[in-house]
């Protein structure tokens, strides 16, 4: 059974990825109005992935005997000033999340919980992954400078990109 501080530090996670899936289908709505589909299509697929870590975290509080319960989400920034700001708020985001999970390591630590400590690993390696690649977009937007073939040519590589949903758990 999981402790009453963990359950809540937990649900509070639920809230941040839904945020995060609510940030990223806000920035992919930005880049629909720009015609860049395949900057959009990278974010329907981050959208999708974020949602997929809140699902994790909500089967895994109901796994251990607790209970989710959900809270109202923020309202996502609407508007950026170009594609590279969108993604340098990416990375920030990104940032910021891994900041809330080495938190939630750290009092599963503390609380000597140690099936909440090896779940998070999960989460602790995919934000090495995110944050590198929203770091390396960030790094590619200023090499090409808004430049519009580049720019086309980057919208279609982005445009690549597939949701893999997770494999599911055998009973
Ligand atoms: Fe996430
Ligand atoms: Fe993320």
């Amino acid at each position: 059974m999981i402790s009453k501080k963990m359950e809540e530090a937990l649900n509070e996670q639920v809230n941040a990825e839904m945020y995060s899936a609510y940030l990223y289908l806000s920035m992919e709505s930005y880049f629909r109005s720009l015609n860049l589909n395949g900057f959009a299509n990278w974010m329907r697929v981050q959208t999708q992935e974020e949602m997929m870590h809140a699902i994790k975290i909500y089967d895994f509080v109901n796994e251990r005997g607790g209970r989710i319960t959900l809270k109202a989400i923020e309202g996502p920034p609407t508007k950026w000033k170009s594609p590279l700001a969108v993604f340098e708020a990416v990375y920030a985001h990104e940032r910021k999340v891994t900041g809330l999970i080495n938190n939630l390591v750290n009092l599963a630590v503390e609380e000597k919980d140690h099936a909440t400590n090896t779940f998070l690993q999960w989460f602790v390696n995919e934000q090495v992954e995110e944050e590198s690649s929203a770091d390396e977009i960030v790094q590619q937007l200023k090499m090409m400078k808004n430049a519009p073939g580049g720019m086309f040519m980057f919208d279609r590589e982005l445009g690549q990109r597939v949701f893999t949903p997770p494999v599911a758990k055998g009973e």
